[in-house]
């Protein structure tokens, strides 16, 4: 289809995959930037002047200074469904619809904080390295002794879509669950993943594995800290696939280094993709670069949800995953 002016511009500002494009191209003006690295914050800036619709990832940085001559933009969709990219207020404020994409993630990312629970507490990412290494001359009774997972207990932080996905993971290596969210699950959820809510202090010493798993808002910031490490067993390991800046991440190198706590695994970084190098010095951890939901299946669903809310605010019909409803109220 040829492209008219009376089409909307859509801005897309990072690489995507090909039928996605194709979707956005059927419709919309597009403004591509073909690239896997994020834009400097001028570059966007200067990018969304002229869009009505930017399609995102939580890599760039969408707040008031990025919005400031964004004077025709309607919708900005974040392929993520963690969005402290976004200064929701902001966009609220300019009248500009956010959406996320939940759900189509969730089972990919609970099996990503299972795998990290696992490698971290079984010790494979350094049990690789030493054979790769050349080290494994005999087995012995004594080598790369881990701690169990099956009929321990889990600790979930955060106990949204994903923390429930990886309760029922949790259940069936006959595990006990405990949690602290916000606030309680209904007595129906609490039954279904077979879980207590307990206190964060309780939970941080009655886990043997705990798991991050809740939203990066500002009062979540360095949440696990020198102080919470302390709270925790020795032989624990703590898990994070919310968000880097959850962790107080100078404390867990230590933490680690002085076997506070027995081992981490982390798909989330606070510079990321910059890796804080305390942490590469440390050999009891398991570190991945951010692949929570990296299955081909989910992020092209990711990717098709996001392109459908940025389509349905282009068209003035509600997104079907609408962060801020209030500017939808508005309108
Ligand atoms: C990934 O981290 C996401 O929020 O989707």
């Amino acid at each position: 289809m040829s492209q008219s002016s009376t089409q909307p511009k859509v801005f897309v500002a990072r690489q995507i995959f090909p039928e996605g494009l194709d979707r956005l191209q059927q419709f919309a003006q597009v403004d591509y930037n073909d690239h896997a690295l994020a834009l400097a914050p001028a570059a966007l800036m200067e990018r969304l002047k002229s869009a009505d619709g930017a399609l995102v990832t939580g890599s760039e940085r969408i707040d008031a200074k990025a919005l400031e001559f964004a004077k025709q933009l309607k919708v900005v969709s974040n392929i993520a469904v963690g969005f402290n990219n976004f200064d929701v207020q902001a966009l609220t404020k300019k009248g500009i619809l956010a959406t996320n994409t939940p759900e189509v993630l969730t089972d990919t990312t609970a099996d990503m904080g299972f795998m990290l629970l696992m490698a971290a507490a079984r010790r494979l990412s350094e049990s690789e390295r030493w054979l790769r290494d050349g080290h494994w001359k005999n087995w012995s009774l004594g080598g790369m002794l881990g701690v169990d997972i099956h009929h321990s207990t889990i600790g979930i932080m955060g106990m949204g879509r994903i923390g429930q996905a990886i309760a029922k993971r949790a259940l069936a290596f006959g595990m006990e669950v405990i949690y602290y969210n916000r606030s309680r699950l209904s007595p129906e959820i609490e039954q279904a993943c077979q879980a207590t809510y307990v206190s964060k202090e309780e939970l941080l010493q009655r886990a043997d594995h705990v798991m991050l798993v809740m939203p990066y808002v500002p009062e979540n910031h360095h949440l696990i800290g020198t102080k919470e490490l302390a709270m925790m067993k020795p032989t624990a390991t703590l898990i994070n696939i919310a968000r880097g800046g959850i962790v107080d991440e100078n404390a867990l190198a230590l933490a680690l280094k002085n076997q506070m706590i027995f081992a981490a695994g982390l798909d989330v970084f606070e510079g990321e993709p910059d890796v804080n190098p305390r942490l590469l010095e440390v050999p009891n951890i398991v570190l991945a670069p951010h692949i929570g939901s990296a299955t081909k299946k989910t992020r092209l669903a990711m990717m098709h949800l996001a392109i459908d809310n940025l389509i349905a605010g282009l068209k003035n019909q509600r997104p079907p995953n609408l962060i801020n409803p209030d500017v939808w109220k508005m309108s």
